[in-house]
């Protein structure tokens, strides 16, 4: 980078003192986050809050040649609008995921920034809409040849759920991430469990319930970086060899946040995975062609399972994925040999040579 950037991490946390380190309060068992609930995953193993880990970012940055500063909107768009009319940043750092509780918002925060003409991080609205839901997403990718598991969508209650699919299957909230209602249950043997799951997703996320074919076999983690050149970066394994025999090997909610439980430390990641050339480069192309089809930009992560039958399955196309420092994307970036704060600035970078792309109209 040329001149010494000024760069708006931009979070929005409206509520930071939920962060305190309760655990003993925490119910077990509740799997609830989204739209439905005001609570925060977070559990005594971790050392930083959410909040820490953005100032921890921006420190790093400063160390590093970069002008960087804070922003927690907390749910108000005119702290936003206020700020950088203030300090004018060149590019901001976009970690914005809801608005006021709505997942579906996050889309609506990049338009904005869109329309005050300055160059921000990551995938744009577009990207960010076709991947918050897990059918169009899959309806996308089958439209230019990738696998996904076959499917079907309900809407709505009904007495019978009929479909053609073979069991086990799986059904997960069609609009959530993050594992957000994928547990254990979540795979079913039957038409009866089929049905119980169904219901228990329709009623308590009141959003359409995904059953999809389950797909036993390894799990790869692929992450993409860049903007028109992308570029695969080491392929992550979860290794789930040593995951008990009463539960699936699949990464559910528990295996993903709660350290009280035995799926978290069971589903391990192994960057690089081992692979065969032949299937290795079969996946590299199938994640650039999934990250150009979705739109994305930057950094996204793309989720597949390789069948038993050496098919490659895409699961879903993450966008702006999470970037903390040795865990998921930042692990694949990291074993390519980019240190933490590289992979940032290379970030930062993307987005600031589009601004010859846009008219910045802040006054
Ligand atoms: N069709 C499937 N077959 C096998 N495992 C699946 C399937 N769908 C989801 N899973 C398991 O559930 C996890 C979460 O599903 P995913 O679709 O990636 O949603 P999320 O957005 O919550 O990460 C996956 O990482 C995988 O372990
Ligand atoms: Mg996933």
């Amino acid at each position: 980078m040329k001149k010494k950037l000024k760069v708006a991490v931009i979070f929005n946390e409206a509520n930071p003192e939920l962060y305190i380190k309760k655990p003993k309060e925490f119910p077990s068992g509740l799997t609830h986050v989204g739209k439905n609930t005001n609570f925060v995953p977070y559990f005594e193993y971790d050392n930083l809050t959410p909040i820490e880990e953005y100032e921890l970012m921006a420190s790093r940055l400063n160390q590093e040649g970069v002008e960087a500063y804070v922003l927690n909107i907390k749910d108000d768009i005119d702290v936003l609008l206020k700020n950088i009319k203030k300090h004018k940043p060149d590019v901001v750092f976009n970690f914005v995921e809801v608005y006021k509780d709505n997942a579906r918002l996050e889309m609506n925060m990049v338009g904005l920034l869109e329309l005050l003409g300055i160059p921000y991080t990551g995938a744009p609205p577009m990207a960010l809409a076709n991947c918050q839901s897990k059918v169009l997403t899959k309806r996308l990718l089958n439209a230019v040849g990738i696998l996904t598991p076959q499917f079907i969508v309900f809407r709505h209650k009904l007495t019978q759920y009929k479909h053609k699919l073979q069991f086990p299957l799986i059904i997960k909230p069609a609009f959530e991430d993050a594992s957000a209602g994928i547990e254990n249950e979540s795979i079913v043997m039957d038409n009866k469990e089929l049905k119980d799951r169904i219901n228990y997703v329709l009623k308590y996320f009141d959003q359409p319930a995904l059953v999809e074919e389950f797909i036993e076999g390894r799990e790869l983690n692929v992450a993409v970086m860049g903007d028109k050149d992308s570029v695969v970066l080491p392929i992550s394994e979860i290794d789930f060899s040593e995951m008990p025999e009463h539960l699936h090997n699949i990464v559910s909610y528990q295996a993903k946040w709660d350290p009280h439980n035995v799926a978290y430390h069971k589903t391990i990641p192994i960057c690089p995975a081992v692979l065969t050339k032949r299937i290795e480069e079969k996946v590299h192309s199938i994640a650039i062609k999934a990250f150009k089809t979705m739109g994305c930009r930057d950094y996204a992560r793309v989720d597949m399972r390789l069948s038993k039958d050496k098919k490659i399955y895409v699961l879903e196309v993450n966008p702006n994925p999470d970037l903390t420092e040795g865990a998921g994307f930042m692990r694949s970036a990291e074993a390519a040999g980019y240190s933490y704060t590289t992979t940032l600035k290379k970030i930062i970078n993307y987005a600031w040579k589009r601004r010859k792309n846009v008219r910045n109209f802040v006054k």
